[in-house]
């Protein structure tokens, strides 16, 4: 009989559909990872495991799990996992794609506005009752309407947010590893070098996954050669940019502004500087958290697992 690790407490109707297909176990909190030990003391035995970007899959756990088929992972992103070493393994993994796309998208486009209009500090200050009067540049912010606006990361999301701007009239510059033809075209978007990306745009939004290319790549010379005004968000992964560069950037004024959604540890670290900053905002995680989404993500995990184990092909294997 087939053994499904989930790590992650899902709702019940997914568990029905899992348990039709074996014997389930999972994990029953829903904000608690699975603790490491047990994790690879629970996939010993385990045909299938459904995962969350908390569990690292590298040699370890590959060790671990001899039985293992598919490592159905609730998440596009798939850093956490040695792909390489899953592969030669003979191991699918699978992610979910296209199913998170615009609700990640809208949570790119929320946080920059959020950081542009300061809603965070203006929430903060009308809480602790410092609201007296209405004041000339209370809170004054920034305007997206005609801003130049650049897209590091031009992939599904990259795109989706592109397409969100176009009711604002603004410039979209963009930068990726490989040019979108169809993007250009569709959006009016301009394919310029990292280089030019840093120096023109008023807001700068990452979206870009975490490869060895990637990595670090908003470090301090990136942040010198950004406007002092411009606006840096990062939807993509945490460790795309250096944290050390980013707080220096904003105490020294090269950038006026930033919002995250990833960080390179995850929880912050409540000593964290960039919680002290008032040009910081901050959000868990939480691209991808709509109900719906987080149905669909989940239910993708499903059914790949389902297929894999009646020998048949995923439906978003990762390649
Ligand atoms: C979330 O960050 C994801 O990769 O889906």
């Amino acid at each position: 009989m087939d053994k499904i690790i989930v790590t992650r407490k899902i709702p019940q109707p997914f568990i029905e559909q899992l348990e039709a297909l074996g014997q389930v176990e999972m994990w029953d909190e829903s904000l608690i990872p699975m603790p490491r030990a047990q994790f690879l003391d629970a996939i010993k035995d385990a045909t299938a495991c459904f995962i969350t970007l908390s569990e690292k899959i590298d040699e370890e756990a590959l060790e671990a799990a001899p039985n293992l088929k598919i490592i159905a992972n609730m998440a596009v992103g798939f850093d956490n996992i040695d792909i390489d070493l899953v592969n030669n393994k003979g191991i699918i993994a699978t992610n979910t794609p296209s199913v998170l796309t615009e609700t990640t998208a809208e949570l790119g486009f929320t946080l920059m506005l959020a950081v542009a209009r300061r809603i965070v500090e203006a929430e903060k200050y009308v809480q602790n009752g410092e609201w007296q009067s209405w004041g000339p540049y209370l809170f004054a912010g920034k305007d997206l309407s005609n801003a130049n606006v650049g897209i590091y990361g031009m992939g599904d999301i990259g795109k989706a947010f592109a397409r969100r701007l176009k009711g604002f009239n603004t410039k979209i510059m963009y930068h990726n590893r490989s040019r979108h033809e169809d993007a250009e075209k569709e959006l009016g978007a301009l394919y310029v070098p990292f280089d030019t990306l840093l120096e023109h745009s008023d807001f700068i939004i990452c979206t870009a996954p975490l490869t060895k290319e990637t990595q670090n790549k908003f470090n301090a010379t990136a942040f010198k050669k950004m406007k002092n005004d411009a606006i840096f968000i990062n939807i993509g992964r945490g460790a795309v940019v250096d944290e050390q560069a980013l707080i220096a950037a904003l105490e020294n004024g090269d950038i006026a502004a930033c919002g995250l959604d990833v960080l390179r540890e995850e929880p912050i670290d409540m000593k964290h500087p960039l919680l002290a900053m008032a040009n910081a905002v901050i959000v868990p995680h939480i691209g991808s958290a709509s109900v719906i989404t987080r149905n669909r993500m989940i239910q993708l995990c499903v059914d790949n697992i389902r297929l894999v184990l009646n020998n048949l092909h995923p439906k978003t294997p990762i390649k």
